[in-house]
């Protein structure tokens, strides 16, 4: 579908401030932020009376109950809250109930591999009994500094923002009200509430094909598998996953990725996405340049690219379709025959490494989508 906005949506769990952040960078977006914390909710309609965000209404109302709103949503966001919900079913069901037939909806929950230190200290402080105390929640902070270097919870402490406050480190410790899904949990989740995958919102990390599992004997036979079985393996080799962010879809809907069979891909308009950058220092050899998604975590996830690849990423502006940026750069190069087919292969891999997304609109009559689940 073309890029749009005007849409109705819904941020699920709002905390502080991501329902007004979100009323700021979408202007024409009528948003709703719920929560079921009164000073959230309070802090949020501080932010929307500072920033003047006519388009945002807040409303101090727990998930389970947001058809009381009496609306229905093209777009929800729900992030980092269902995993803390005493029966997350129950709130996914309730945004299902909510998303409109067309409507995308953006969960993020925790994955269990990347989260194996914090299970294990959660598992630590119920044995000592540690409470809730200023003194007992900072000499477990001291106590951590001690963890050695290759302990499982070492790396999330160095790496996350939320371990470096006390409050945050006291939550995930000592209130272990959390669960976390794995692939397969995920896809069993998600069916079982009548919703169907769309796409992981960064998808490189999933897929075999990105980084460095592309160069081992199991790549081909990891390309293989169903998508399913593909993200499930690839979570197994990537081991350190602690959450998942994912786009989701009605089960009925016609939502679909898109492909590049027939022709209809050479009518994408791609559009670069606001994390990647192309660095040109330091590179490969052979590189022109290197494409990087901020994003991404995983240091492997660097895609080089020749000249001509480079030229084909410097004319993308959102305006120009695939066989428009072909033609431009057709000028400059020395075998322009076989220039589609190496761009066919060079968006594929664009769009699987998280570079660009598509305006698919002027191919949707050309039967060039299909679902990938
Ligand atoms: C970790 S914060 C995430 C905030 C925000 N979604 C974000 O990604 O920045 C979890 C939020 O979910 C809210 N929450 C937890 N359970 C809820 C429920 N049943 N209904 C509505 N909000 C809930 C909490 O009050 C808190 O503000």
């Amino acid at each position: 579908m073309p890029y749009r906005t005007g849409l109705q949506a819904l941020i699920a769990g709002c905390g502080t401030s991501q329902a007004a952040r979100h009323a700021l960078r979408q202007p024409d977006d009528a948003v709703v932020g719920i929560d079921f914390s009164a000073a959230s909710v309070r802090h949020s309609e501080t932010l929307k009376r500072k920033y003047n965000l006519a388009n945002l209404e807040v409303h101090h109302l727990p998930i389970e109950r947001v058809g009381e709103l009496g609306r229905c949503f093209d777009k929800i966001v729900c992030t980092g809250v269902l995993h803390h919900l005493p029966d997350p079913d129950a709130g996914l069901a309730a945004l299902r109930e909510v998303l409109q037939p067309g409507g995308a909806l953006h969960l993020m929950v925790y994955a269990p591999y990347g989260r194996a230190g914090v299970y294990m200290l959660q598992e630590y402080c119920r044995r000592l009994g540690i409470g809730h105390t200023d003194a007992e929640i900072r000499d477990l902070a001291v106590t951590l500094t001690a963890l050695p270097r290759a302990h499982p919870l070492a790396r999330l402490l160095a790496e996350s923002p939320d371990f470096q406050r006390k409050d945050a480190l006291a939550d995930a410790l000592l209130n272990p009200q959390d669960r976390a899904y794995s692939v397969p949990q995920l896809f069993d989740w998600l069916t079982r509430n009548e919703l169907r995958f769309g796409r992981w919102v960064r998808q490189a990390p999933y897929l075999a094909q990105c980084g460095a599992l592309a160069q081992t004997p199991h790549a081909a036979r990891l390309a293989t598998l169903p998508p399913a079985e593909h993200y499930a393996a690839v979570e197994l080799l990537r081991g350190v996953m602690a959450r998942h962010s994912l786009i989701v879809y009605h089960a009925a809907s016609r939502n679909s990725l898109p492909h590049f069979d027939g022709a209809g891909w050479l009518k994408y308009r791609p559009l670069r996405l606001p994390e990647s950058v192309v660095v040109r220092e330091r590179l490969p050899a052979g590189a022109a340049a290197v494409l990087i998604n901020q994003a991404h975590t995983d240091p492997d996830l660097f895609l080089p690219v020749d000249r001509v690849e480079l030229r084909q990423v410097e004319a993308i502006d959102g305006q120009r379709s695939i066989a428009e940026i072909i033609q431009q750069v057709a000028q400059h190069a020395r075998n322009s025959s076989t220039l589609q087919q190496q761009a066919r292969y060079f968006f594929t891999r664009l769009w699987q490494w998280d570079q660009v997304v598509f305006d698919a609109a002027d191919a949707s009559g050309e039967k060039n989508e299909r679902s990938l689940t």
